[in-house]
């Protein structure tokens, strides 16, 4: 079985070498991805945002993650610093011309994607591979306004991205053999089990995810008390309710994923009003003395 290529995995030989990373956004994923990659390749990383704050609370982010891994010994001091010094941040993407992996994660709105792949080609070099973590969002779409849609391809990671094993490596109908097997080999340097899935709303994952979670919003969308269907997920053996797993997603994600399957699928998947509702006022569900939900955050809204 050894050297078995995974399912419609290019020969690896046509990567693309990495030897310099740019992170385009530097929120929760982005954040948690840019560590990953300096720890696991050793090669600059650029992140940028349109944000300095959010360029600066990534760079903390990081750095606090690389003490924590200091202090529980799995990190030299050495290590460390030679990691937090081939971090960098910056507002200006012309920093990027010599990255050769680009990766976006900004927020989840299909014109601001197309617009940064739109320019993040005026400054990339002709050869630079570039991926999106998009949860589900079209990566065909995210690309129509790139000279050479061959060189995108969906790098999709699972929160946290420390622990969880998997990425979706998403293949459009565009995406070339080269920067198909770039994706392949990154993943697997990252220590990832990779998987080519097709450019379908969802991929895999989030498609199944979208019905446990859409599902448990709408028991109690339509009256079911937030304590039953916590309580009853249980039996499930998920490491976490769905109620959990929503609020570890981030609750705007989560609603855009439901949102992005019930317009592709109305028929199958529901979108929740009150999950918008918790989203738009940036609630958090309440918790219990040891820190496990036990309902929604009162003050939040409408809950039917
Ligand atoms: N960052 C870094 N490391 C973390 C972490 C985080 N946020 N959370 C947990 N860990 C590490 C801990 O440090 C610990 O590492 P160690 O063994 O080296 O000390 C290890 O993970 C286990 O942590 P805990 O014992 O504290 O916690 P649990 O055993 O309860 O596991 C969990 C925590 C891994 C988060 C588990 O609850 C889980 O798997 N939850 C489900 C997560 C999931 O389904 N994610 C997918 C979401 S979908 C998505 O992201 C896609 C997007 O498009 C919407």
């Amino acid at each position: 079985k050894r050297g078995k290529r995974p399912a419609g995995a290019p020969d690896k030989a046509l990567a693309k070498p990495v030897t310099k990373i740019g992170v385009v956004g530097a929120g929760l994923m982005a954040q948690q991805f840019a560590l990953l990659f300096v720890r696991r390749l050793k090669v600059p990383v650029v992140i940028t945002d349109i944000s300095q704050e959010q360029i600066d609370k990534g760079l903390a982010y990081i750095h606090g993650e690389l003490d924590k891994l200091l202090a529980k010994g799995k990190l030299s001091q050495d290590d460390a610093n030679r990691l937090k010094a081939l971090v960098s941040g910056t507002t200006d993407k012309a920093d990027f011309a010599d990255a050769d992996w680009i990766i976006e994660a900004i927020y989840e709105n299909l014109e601001a994607k197309q617009n940064v792949f739109a320019e993040i080609e005026k400054y990339a070099s002709d050869t630079a591979v570039l991926a999106t973590n998009t949860s589900s969002l079209s990566v065909e779409q995210i690309g129509a306004k790139l000279a050479h849609p061959e060189r995108l391809v969906g790098f999709h990671f699972f929160n946290p991205v420390a622990v969880m094993p998997l990425i979706e490596v998403v293949k459009t109908p565009q995406t070339d053999d080269e920067t198909l097997s770039t994706a392949m080999v990154v993943a697997k340097k990252l220590f990832k089990t990779a998987v080519i899935t097709a450019d379908t709303p969802g991929f895999v994952v989030n498609r199944v995810l979208a019905k446990v979670l859409g599902e448990a919003m709408h028991a109690v969308d339509t009256g079911t008390p937030f304590e039953v269907v916590n309580t009853a997920s249980a039996p499930l053996g998920l490491p976490m309710t769905p109620f959990e797993l929503l609020e570890l997603v981030g609750l705007k994600v989560g609603a855009h994923v439901l949102d992005t399957h019930h317009a592709a699928f109305p028929d199958r998947f529901f979108e929740s009003r009150n999950l918008h509702s918790l989203a738009e006022h940036g609630r958090i569900f309440e918790r219990d003395g040891k820190g496990k939900i036990k309902g929604f955050d009162k003050k939040a809204v409408e809950i039917v």
